[in-house]
């Protein structure tokens, strides 16, 4: 793939209200397998109320769905922390959407607190040690 034509997309958001822990793991399921059927990847993090998450992929595909993830009613305060092109090549090229549950963990404070590439250079360094799967 020609990473030029890459895109990358990083948002904070919250739980809708009306929601609980029980939509996450449907999103996942769908998200693994949207992703995996169009070249996307990425990570999902959750601590139970928040998310944040970091996808990559061709431009017009992480388009569309910066704009479905901005429309879903599952979440709120939508936060786009970082969108552009993606020169370096993918930074998680065999996960189609990594989870993690980090609710023993400050990390979403600490990556909402530094700036988006920041945070996204400190999810790749966790990454590893997360509890992901
Ligand atoms: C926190 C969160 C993360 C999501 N991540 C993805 C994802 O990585 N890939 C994906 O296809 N859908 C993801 N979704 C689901 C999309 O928002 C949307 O429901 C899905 O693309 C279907 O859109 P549609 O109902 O407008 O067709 C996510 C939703 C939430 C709330």
């Amino acid at each position: 793939m020609n990473n030029q034509a890459l895109n990358q997309f990083a948002y904070h958001s919250k739980l809708a209200n009306g929601y609980d822990v029980n939509c996450v793991g449907p999103i996942i399921k769908a998200a693994r397998v949207f992703n995996a059927l169009h070249g996307i990847t990425g990570v999902l993090l959750f601590d139970g109320e928040r998310f944040f998450q970091y996808v990559e992929g061709e431009s017009a595909t992480i388009n569309a769905l910066a704009e479905r993830i901005h429309r879903d009613p599952r979440h709120q305060h939508v936060t786009a922390l970082l969108h552009e092109p993606l020169h370096t090549g993918r930074r998680y090229p065999h996960w189609s959407m990594a989870f993690s549950s980090v609710d023993e963990d400050a990390i979403i404070d600490q990556m909402i607190a530094s700036t988006p590439h920041e945070a996204v250079a400190l999810l790749l360094d966790r990454h590893l040690t997360l509890d992901i799967d």
